[in-house]
């Protein structure tokens, strides 16, 4: 972990190529259709993958906010299917996380899988930094970062697969975070020094939330690029975020998903602590009826905090 830190600290991205075991992302099948299959037009399986958009010039730089069909293809957490939630608890991941941010009492704030695909829309973005949707403020960059984005490979990601351009923090220290874009025709120099990092399924690219970044066209043939974004940031983080959990609590997924984690993974979801005094008796009842199979015992019988 060392020398990915020291990445973080210089350049603010790393990654880490292989973090997580192929076996474990079966179940994305389910969701989302292969490269092949996505360019034989075999997707009605798959009510998920992005329709593909007439036949147009490909390559030309727009900005989500007038382009919001690159984001065609996500789908929020929690998903159909246990072991793509369970990815978000990692102790691999979250273990990452919580070396770079120097704290075990982390909030997870982002959790959606992405798929993109080879002709499929126009994914090429401007360089740019996500604050405008992680945080009401702007990003810190000369001291201890509160938050950490990454996306989990899910499929192999080759240079042909767009795989997300960086550019090192050393070169854009001293630029203004406002505004949270910049053109190529203004700033060609950050754009001749982006740096992208292909890796086999399972890799985690890291980066922090100053970091100049962008999306870029699929160029492999019959291509694609599924992953996960994950974001987490230090508790008592009010002014940052981008999902809320509480408005998922009816969905069947995330009642399963909360019945097979323990009390320290629940806690990255916003769940006080066992001890906490947001539970009682009453609440600990209510608790075991909402979730069903949910364990209750380590609220039930922890000391009061
Ligand atoms: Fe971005």
């Amino acid at each position: 972990m060392d020398e990915y830190q020291r990445s973080w600290e210089e350049n603010g991205f790393f990654l880490i190529p292989g973090l997580i075991e192929k076996e474990e992302l079966e179940e994305l099948r389910r969701l989302y259709p292969s490269g092949v299959e996505y360019a034989a037009g075999r997707t009605d399986a798959h009510p998920h993958a992005p329709k593909r958009l007439p036949d147009g010039p490909r390559g030309k730089q727009t900005l989500f906010t007038q382009n919001p069909s690159q984001f065609a293809g996500q789908i929020d957490f929690p998903w159909t299917g246990q072991a793509l939630n369970r990815l978000t608890v990692h102790p691999r991941i979250t273990e990452v996380a919580s070396t770079l941010l120097g704290t075990a009492d982390l909030r997870i704030y982002q959790a959606q899988l992405w798929a993109k695909y080879t002709g499929a829309r126009d994914y090429e973005q401007p360089l740019h930094l996500d604050y405008s949707s992680h945080t009401l403020l702007v990003p810190k960059k000369k001291s201890r970062s509160q938050q950490v984005e990454m996306f989990l490979y899910l499929t192999d990601v080759t240079q042909g697969c767009a795989p997300t351009r960086l550019v090192p923090r050393t070169l854009t220290r001293e630029m203004s975070p406002v505004p949270y874009h910049v053109w190529r025709g203004t700033h060609p120099e950050l754009y001749r020094a982006e740096v992208s990092f292909p890796g086999p399924v399972g890799s985690l690219l890291v980066y922090a939330p100053d970091i100049w970044h962008r999306a870029v066209d699929l160029t492999e043939p019959e291509g694609a690029r599924i992953w996960m974004n994950l974001s987490y940031k230090v508790a008592s983080t009010d002014w940052l975020g981008l999902q809320s959990f509480q408005r998922l609590a009816m969905a069947p997924d995330w009642q399963r998903f909360v019945a097979a984690s323990t009390p320290r993974e629940l806690e990255l979801f916003g769940f006080p602590p066992p001890g906490h005094n947001a539970y009682d008796e009453d609440v600990l009842a209510g608790l075991s009826r909402r979730y069903p199979g949910l364990d209750i015992g380590p609220w039930r019988d922890a000391p009061d905090a």
